[in-house]
C-alpha cells in the first residue's frame, strides 16, 4: 500500500541569495467567499485559481455534504455545481479543519437556511471566539448554540426567518461583517453594519459581481436583503487572484537580503490587503509595482518586484493593523532583521488567530537570540538580530503563517535550522517548500 505520510519536520539552511519569479497560490479568502456562494448558485460555477489548500478543498467538502458538487478541473481550478439555494441536512458534523473564515461566514450564510447544521473544526478552531458571529447572527433571528467550551465551536445554526439590523461591530473583523453581510440576504429589509475600521472587503466585491445590492459609505457597509427566498444566484466564473499573505514570505526573505531580487506574479492588490507594501517602504525595502490592466473579478492583480536592502525598524498600529493582519509574523521577522527596534502595537486581535500569535511569534525569535518584548497587543523587536539556530527543533504551534515564517528566520540563520509541525502550510499555501527550492533556498524534509 502507498504510505500517505507527509513529512512533518523540515531543516533550512541559511541561503546567500534568492532569485527568479513565481506565481503564490490563490488568495485564501477570495476562495472561500467564492466556494461558498458558488455552491449554493444554480448552475456550474468555473473557478479559475481556487487555493488548493487543506482550509479551502475542507470548505468544498463540507458545501458537498450540505449538496454541491465539486470537481477539480485541468485548468488549474474546480468546477462547482451548486444546489440552487437548496441545503441537504447533513448526517454529522461539518468538519472544517483550521479555518476560522469558513467557520464564521458559514456560519452565516447558514443562518439564513432552516435546516439545522453542525459546525466543527480542528483543535485551534474549537478554540476560536464565535460569540462574536453568534450576538449579531442571534440578533438577526438565527438560534446559534455554542456547544464548546468557553462561547466556542462546535456551534449548531438553527437559521430562517431573519430581519435586518443594524450592527456597530465592537472589533475589527472581516469574518463578522462578513457573516452578517451572509445572513443579511436572506433577511427581510435592509441591514446596516458599521466596522470600526477598514477591513478586507472581498466579500462586498464578491457580492457585487454576483449583482447583489451593497452599499458602502465609508465605514457603514449596506446589504438589501431578499428575505427567506433568498438572493437571485446564477452560477458564473470566477478567477481569484494570488494570495499576497502568501507573496508576503518572499517580499520579506527577498527586502532583507541586500543580493536577492524576485518578482511575484499575478498577485492580488486589493488595497485593503497592501498594507505591508507600505510597511516594508517605511523599512526602506525596495519594491516595484505594476498593476495589471485587467482586474479580475473586481480584485486588483499585478505583479511584485522586489531587490534586497538594508531594513530599518519601524511602528505598525492603528488602522493600518486590519489590512495587514495576516502579515504580522513575517513583518516581525522583517523587524528582527532590520536596524533598530520594531514596534507592533495595537493588534491584540493576533491572540485569538490559528494559535496566539503574539506569544508565539516572541517565543519563537527569543529561542532564535532576538531581544523581543511581549505587549498585551503587540510586541518590540530589536535588530539586527544574529540569527541563532538552536540545536533542537522549534515549534511551529501548529500555525502556518508561523511555520513559514521560522522557515524565511531559517535562511538567515547561522546554522541549518529545523522546525517540527509544519504540515499546518498546507492549510494556506501548498507548494511553499518548492517554491523556497526554486527561488534558490535549501531545505530538507523529513
Ligand atoms: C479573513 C479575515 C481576517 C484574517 C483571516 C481571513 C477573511 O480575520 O485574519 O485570515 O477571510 O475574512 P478577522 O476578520 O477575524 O480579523
Amino acid at each position: 500500500m502507498l504510505s500517505m505520510y507527509k513529512p512533518d519536520t523540515a531543516t533550512v539552511h541559511p541561503c546567500g541569495k534568492l532569485s527568479g519569479s513565481l506565481a503564490v497560490p490563490g488568495d485564501k479568502s477570495i476562495s472561500h467567499r467564492v466556494g461558498m456562494l458558488a455552491s449554493i448558485s444554480a448552475g456550474i460555477s468555473r473557478v479559475q485559481g481556487y487555493l488548493n489548500s487543506s482550509d479551502c478543498v475542507g470548505l468544498l467538502r463540507a458545501m458537498e455534504a450540505l449538496g454541491a458538487c465539486t470537481m477539480r478541473s485541468k485548468d488549474d481550478g474546480f468546477a462547482i455545481h451548486g444546489t440552487g439555494k437548496k441545503i441537504l441536512e447533513p448526517s454529522g458534523a461539518l468538519d472544517l479543519g483550521n479555518s476560522g473564515t469558513a467557520m464564521r461566514l458559514l456560519t452565516g450564510l447558514l443562518s439564513g437556511f432552516s435546516t439545522p447544521v453542525t459546525l466543527s473544526g480542528d483543535e485551534s478552531l474549537r478554540s476560536r471566539p464565535m460569540r462574536r458571529i453568534e450576538e449579531p447572527l442571534r440578533r438577526m433571528g438565527a438560534r446559534i448554540q455554542l456547544t464548546g467550551e468557553r462561547g466556542c465551536a462546535p456551534l449548531r445554526v438553527n437559521g430562517g426567518n431573519l430581519k435586518a439590523i443594524e450592527y456597530e461591530m465592537p472589533m475589527a473583523s472581516a469574518q463578522v461583517k462578513s457573516a452578517i453581510m451572509l445572513a443579511a440576504l436572506f433577511a427581510k429589509g435592509t441591514t446596516t453594519i458599521i466596522e470600526p475600521a477598514p477591513t478586507r472587503d472581498h466579500t462586498e466585491q464578491v457580492l457585487r459581481m454576483l449583482g447583489l445590492p451593497v452599499r458602502v459609505d465609508g465605514l457603514t457597509i449596506s446589504v438589501e436583503g431578499f428575505g427567506p427566498e433568498g438572493p437571485p444566484l446564477k452560477a458564473r466564473s470566477w478567477s481569484i487572484p494570488g494570495d499576497i499573505s502568501s507573496a508576503a514570505f518572499w517580499l520579506v526573505a527577498v527586502a532583507a537580503n541586500r543580493r536577492s531580487s524576485v518578482t511575484i506574479r499575478g498577485v492580488g492588490l486589493n488595497p485593503r490587503r497592501t498594507a505591508i507594501l507600505g510597511v516594508l517602504e517605511r523599512m526602506g525595502a525596495k519594491l516595484k509595482v505594476h498593476m495589471d490592466k485587467n482586474a479580475r473579478d473586481g480584485e486588483p492583480v499585478g505583479e511584485v518586484r522586489v531587490s534586497g536592502t538594508r531594513l530599518k525598524g519601524t511602528v505598525i498600529g492603528g488602522e493600518e493593523i486590519p489590512n495587514l493582519i495576516d502579515e504580522i509574523p513575517i513583518l516581525a521577522v522583517a523587524g528582527a532583521l532590520a536596524e533598530g527596534e520594531t514596534v507592533i502595537k495595537d493588534a491584540a486581535e493576533l491572540r485569538v488567530k490559528e494559535s496566539d500569535r503574539i506569544q508565539s511569534i516572541c517565543q519563537s525569535l527569543t529561542a532564535l537570540g532576538v531581544e523581543c518584548e511581549e505587549m498585551e497587543d503587540g510586541m518590540r523587536i530589536v535588530g539586527p538580530a544574529t540569527i541563532h539556530a538552536p540545536r533542537k527543533p522549534l515549534p511551529s504551534f501548529g500555525d502556518h503563517r508561523i511555520a513559514m515564517s521560522l522557515a524565511v528566520l531559517g535562511m538567515f540563520a547561522d546554522e541549518p535550522l529545523t522546525i517540527r509541525g509544519v504540515e499546518c502550510i498546507e492549510t494556506s499555501y501548498p507548494g511553499f517548500w518548492d517554491h523556497l527550492k526554486g527561488l534558490g533556498g535549501h531545505v530538507e524534509q523529513y
